[in-house]
């Protein structure tokens, strides 16, 4: 079986940030709180009310595409992992597809997984890789969390940033790419961690409106202890199928939904905190978005044959981890951005 390789990385996020100094002046909260409980200081938000999900997924794209150096036409397939997508549908990535200019040329859909979208994503998009049903599938994860954070809400307000990820899947020719994954779900706790209002169970109405039931819910302290435990136990379960140690591994790739999940997640695998890819602090938890924003932020320390385990966790419940052998010595972002300015001359 042929494997598939992640063979470029993009990325978007807004300008604006969101310090934790802003929301004391928003919510009963303070910086020392919130660094302490989850490791952010700062998040990313989308405050053009004409753009949406789809523009940062489709400059993460755009992005991925011209670092490889290939056109858009090239693209068979694009998947998006989102939870706020720009509406029910379309789908998000017809109108990524529409921003590449590549309608009809290929297909889209999208993959609503919570926090773990971008891992499921992932994981269907290197079947039809592995398959030999294409040869180019973009897979992005996007989530504008703003739309739907309550800024009321000091338990979940505090959370949430919006942003972009986008990977390109080929055919690997030197046998790196995903080697295993595993998947999971379960409906049993869905009232832990959703969104109650708009969809076919409670249409939106002026009720559901002043009850909030458009706004994201989370019970924080119940979802904390299944995440842990999901995350964790998933990365650890990958690890052992696969006859990897802690000094195997070089980088861990965890959803960055609390810095405290993430350690213990580590610790669990027996790695230092040195390899683990952390940026929470930044963009705080961007759900879709996180695992390829990291891939995006390291990858200019990232070797061929180097061993990485993703492992995330989210609502649904959601829970997974992907072990890949990264296909190419990443380079410093400034190098192929000349690069591209040159092509383009
Ligand atoms: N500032 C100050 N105090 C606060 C804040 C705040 N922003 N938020 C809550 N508190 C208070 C609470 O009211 C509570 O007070 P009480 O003891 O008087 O009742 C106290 O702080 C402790 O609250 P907890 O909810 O127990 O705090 P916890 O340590 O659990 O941290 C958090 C909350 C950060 C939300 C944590 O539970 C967490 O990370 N949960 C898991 C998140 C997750 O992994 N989600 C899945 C992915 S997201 C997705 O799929 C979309």
């Amino acid at each position: 079986m042929r494997l598939a390789a992640i063979t470029s990385v993009g990325h978007f996020l807004p300008e604006d940030r969101l310090t934790n100094f802003d929301l004391e002046k928003i919510v009963d909260t303070t910086d020392e709180w919130i660094l302490a409980r989850t490791g952010i200081r700062e998040r990313r938000i989308l405050r053009d009310p004409t753009k949406a999900t789809s523009h940062m997924a489709t400059e993460a794209a755009k992005e991925a595409l011209a670092k490889r150096g290939i056109p858009a036409e090239k693209v068979d397939l694009v998947i998006v992992a989102t939870v706020t997508p720009d509406m029910f549908f379309p789908a998000t990535g017809c109108l990524v597809q529409k921003g590449l200019g590549i309608g009809g040329s290929s297909w889209a859909f999208d993959v609503s997984a919570a926090c773990s979208g971008f891992l499921f994503a992932l994981s269907t998009g290197a079947r039809f890789i592995e398959s030999g049903k294409h040869d180019c599938v973009l897979v992005i994860g996007a989530d504008k969390m703003s739309s739907i954070v309550d800024y009321t809400d000091r338990n979940t307000c505090i959370l949430f940033g919006d942003g972009a990820g986008a990977v390109i899947l080929e055919p690997a020719d030197n046998g790196c790419g995903i080697v295993d994954s595993l998947e999971f779900s379960d409906g049993s706790n869905w009232e832990s961690l959703c969104m109650l209002g708009g969809g076919s169970l409670n249409p939106t109405t002026h009720e559901t409106v002043d009850k909030r039931m458009h706004y994201l819910f989370q019970e924080g302290r119940a979802v904390f202890k299944v995440a842990v435990e999901g995350m964790a136990g998933v990365a650890e379960e990958i690890m052992r199928r696969n006859g990897l140690t802690g000094d195997d591994v070089r980088f861990l790739v965890p959803h960055q939904a609390n810095q405290r999940i993430i350690d213990a997640t580590a610790r669990r695998m027996g790695i230092t905190m040195d390899k683990v890819m952390l940026n929470i602090e930044h963009y705080g938890n961007t759900t879709a978005a996180t695992i390829p924003l990291c891939l995006y932020d390291w990858e200019s320390e990232l070797r061929e044959g180097d061993n990485l385990v993703l492992s995330s966790f989210g609502g649904g419940f959601t829970w997974g981890a992907i072990y890949l052998k990264w296909a190419y010595d990443g380079r410093d972002v400034s190098t192929i951005a000349a690069e591209i300015v040159e092509g383009s001359a």
